[in-house]
């Protein structure tokens, strides 16, 4: 979709490139790595009133306004804009410069270890997700959206039919994207968001919250962030600011593991900020009971504003109980999952059990799991134990359009299991 924008009564042709800038920025796609359209580039930079209208499609956009991506990010975008305007010796808007030091002056206290990013749908509106800044957080990399679920997202986009009227269960969901816009777009049955890691199912309950609760409900939601929300909040931001490994050092060696960076002095801190009457219990999901239903293990909650849509405990290592046949469904979805071998034997577990048939062969369950292939060996570890388990795959073919902004240089595979 492009924006028309009109300059001096003149309708300047359509600018992509706006559009483009627009939806990299929402993503907090690196400044340094964010593309520009060199000709279309200039124009914008040139013209004083372009420039007015990518600063309305960026750092004053409605969405950005409301949820910002962090601090650091709008004031590098910015810094970098100058420097590119200045280098052109363009005539430049004084909003331009009243934007940047807008910037300059905000609190730093607005936290740099969550920020939003957002995410453009086709129809033009946008999801937007609370994500940590780095990308291995808290011992789990579940704190920020990783490429295989936005590629998923877009193969999802791209094939609604498959999950009409379908159940869905989805495996380390994460902060949620996949399975948002799956909600979106698509006319499921429901849709079963689960993970194991305590802080990514309350962000996770956010996220949904923020992107799936029916306009007619928002006044659920406004009554919904109580004290204890926002206690919760401050509590994982300052965990964060201590446990952090900052974005992109984390990546370099990434056949990482759910490992936990904690040395003894971060133990240390970590309990002491663990006292502040915010008891959490590793395995029991602390939701918002104003907005959702909780069930008697405290294991599994169902969206009150949309009872299609559940949030579950579920840790393939230790799977306890009935909870894998409350989660039985037509369809699994997982993404970047794929990246630890000693816990491939635990999901393929999983895995084997939600695609049982049982005694229904006519409705066989499907399984799509995105992986980026970070590691060949990962990826075989994976196949030969779908294969030992009797499961079969095949390999789906990729989204057509690119519509995220993820790094394309690694290869990103989604693999359609069945028993
Ligand atoms: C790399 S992240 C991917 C998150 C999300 N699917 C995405 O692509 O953005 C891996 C996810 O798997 C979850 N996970 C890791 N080990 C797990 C386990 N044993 N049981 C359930 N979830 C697990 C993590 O909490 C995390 O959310």
């Amino acid at each position: 979709m492009a924006t028309s924008i009109t300059v001096e009564g003149e309708n300047i042709s359509e600018i992509d490139s706006l559009l483009e800038i627009s939806s990299q920025f929402f993503e907090m796609v690196p400044v340094r790595k964010m593309k520009w359209k060199d000709d279309e580039a200039a124009l914008l930079l040139s013209n004083p009133e372009l420039q007015k209208h990518l600063l309305l499609a960026t750092v004053k956009h409605p969405v950005c306004v409301k949820f910002p991506p962090s601090l650091s990010y709008m004031r590098s975008f910015m810094k970098l804009l100058i420097y590119k305007l200045e280098s052109e010796d363009a005539n430049i808007c004084d909003e331009m410069y009243e934007a940047y030091t807008d910037l300059l002056s905000g609190s730093e206290e607005d936290d740099e270890t969550l920020c939003y990013k957002s995410y453009r749908m086709p129809s033009g509106d946008c999801i937007s997700l609370r994500e940590s800044v780095h990308l291995v957080s808290q011992g789990t990399t579940g704190l920020s959206t990783w490429q295989a679920a936005q590629h998923l997202a877009e193969w999802v986009l791209e094939n609604p039919q498959t999950f009409t009227n379908k159940c869905v269960t989805e495996l380390g969901s994460g902060l949620g994207l996949t399975g948002i816009i799956t909600c979106k777009s698509c006319q499921v049955q429901s849709y079963a968001f689960t993970d194991c890691h305590a802080q990514v199912l309350y962000l996770l309950s956010k996220n949904i919250e923020l992107n799936l609760l029916h306009s007619s409900s928002s006044s659920t939601l406004d009554s919904g962030s109580t004290d204890r929300d926002k206690k919760i909040m401050r509590k994982i931001r300052k965990q964060l600011s201590l446990s952090s490994e900052p974005q992109g050092s984390a990546v370099s060696d990434i056949e990482w593991g759910e490992t936990s960076q904690t040395d003894d002095s971060l133990s240390m801190q970590l309990e002491d900020i663990n006292d502040d009457g915010i008891y959490s219990d590793p395995v029991e999901l602390d939701v918002n009971a104003s907005v959702w239903d909780i069930d008697s293990s405290h294991r599994l909650a169902t969206f009150k504003s949309d009872k299609r849509v559940s949030i579950s405990h579920l840790d393939w290592e230790c799977v306890k109980g009935k909870i894998l046949e409350k989660l039985k469904s037509d369809i699994i979805l997982a993404a970047d999952v794929v990246y630890d071998t000693s816990i491939i034997p635990s999901l393929v577990y999983v895995l084997k059990i939600l695609l049982d048939p049982g005694s229904n062969s006519n409705k066989k369950p499907q399984a799509y799991i995105a992986s980026t292939i970070r590691n060949e060996d990962t990826r075989d570890a994976f196949l030969i134990a779908i294969g030992n388990e009797g499961l079969n795959y095949m390999v789906v073919e990729s989204p057509k359009q690119q519509r995220f902004h993820y790094d394309r240089s690694v290869p990103i595979e989604i693999l359609q299991v069945s028993a």
